[in-house]
């Protein structure tokens, strides 16, 4: 557990002490906006601000604070994922408690630009949370130099296995425990830890000095397969390709005339983990909330394709998957044609 913990520590850049091993981000997630709204309440600084396109653990959980009196302001995106900067220095004042704000979008990849919005929020009194579960190995995170107030990780979005996550936990800032029980974690999350998957976790982020080659590695491999899809299939829009800053490894696409599902199942076929939407949401028939935020239609949603490479991926592989989705759509294209002429 030490070891491990210094191990994260170095590769997040922040001290041991601010670690808090937790089962995942949900929980993560849960504790700090929990936590939030039992201090804040009956206080005149108790409102939260947060963006539309969070993750659900984000999401739900203010919703569920709603229901129990707190005032939550989401933010909106535009077509590109970006924040829409006036609609949320709108909603900042001296009432806003806590600012919740993903750094990296699990869907599309886009980065909100947190700098600025913790430097804002800061100045209006606010403290700062992020959901960083995507952003970990896949952007640099050097946390004593973001001044965020908090943070949440996940094992599994870093090379890591299922059930272990992380609060990221400024040493000043307030916090109160969602799992009260033994003094595990300096009694701020009871239970015994799960030593196997923070095991599993502290040797992930040893890889810490392969990050940041494979990472530009990455970025050129991903701008090469979106530019050879674009010009081999027709009817192809990448999302959110004209915001600032996008994940190096993320693609998200809207491939028109073919059913994402029937894509997505295809492709598993030939030994393609890809998805139409968040992972967490897969086998949900619905199209996802995140790109109908950014203002996609119902069929533009549910005809979306996400593609994430690893550190290990190749451009031989990536050649690879081109021709198969090349050929995978041309194919459920043809099959709609055909539908088409004798339905
Ligand atoms: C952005 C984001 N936040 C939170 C989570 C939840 O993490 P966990 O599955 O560890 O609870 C996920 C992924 O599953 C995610 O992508």
């Amino acid at each position: 557990l030490r070891e491990s913990r210094q191990k994260l520590a170095d590769f997040l850049g922040c001290s041991v002490t601010e670690l808090v091993f937790t089962g995942g981000a949900t929980e993560s997630n849960n504790t700090i906006l929990r936590a939030l709204f039992q201090g804040s309440k009956n206080t005149a600084r108790n409102e939260f601000i947060t963006s539309k396109v969070e993750h659900p653990s984000v999401l739900k959980t203010l919703q569920d604070l709603e229901t129990q009196g707190a005032v939550v302001h989401y933010i909106s995106v535009d077509r590109d994922g970006e924040l829409n900067w006036s609609e949320f220095m709108e909603a900042l004042s001296p009432r806003t408690c806590l600012v919740s704000m993903m750094f990296a979008n699990n869907e599309t990849g886009v980065l909100f630009p947190l700098k600025k919005i913790i430097k804002a929020s800061h100045e209006a009194g606010a403290l700062v949370h992020s959901d960083m579960v995507q952003a970990m190995g896949k952007v640099p995170v050097i946390l004593q130099d973001m001044d965020l107030d908090y943070a949440s990780f996940s094992a599994h979005k870093f090379y890591s296995i299922k059930g272990s996550g992380l609060i990221y936990l400024k040493r000043s800032s307030p916090f109160r425990s969602l799992i009260t029980g033994g003094n595990q974690e300096r009694s701020r999350r009871g239970g015994t830890e799960n030593t196997l998957g923070i095991l599993a976790y502290g040797v992930a982020a040893e890889e810490k000095n392969r990050v940041q080659p494979e990472l530009e590695r990455l970025e050129t491999l991903r701008d090469l397969m979106e530019s050879e899809i674009l010009s081999k299939i027709s009817g192809v829009t990448i999302t959110g390709a004209n915001s600032k800053r996008r994940l190096a490894n993320t693609s998200s696409m809207v491939i028109s005339g073919v059913d994402g599902e029937t894509l997505l199942m295809s492709l598993d076929l030939k030994n393609y983990a890809v998805s139409t939407g968040a992972a967490c949401s897969s086998g949900n028939p619905e199209p996802s909330p995140v790109l109908l935020t950014m203002g996609l239609s119902r069929l533009e949603a549910q005809s979306s394709l996400r593609v994430s490479m690893g550190w290990d991926t190749t451009e031989v592989e990536i050649n690879q998957f081109i021709a198969t989705l090349i050929e995978t759509v041309s194919r459920l294209r043809g099959l709609n044609q055909e539908g088409l002429k004798h339905g």
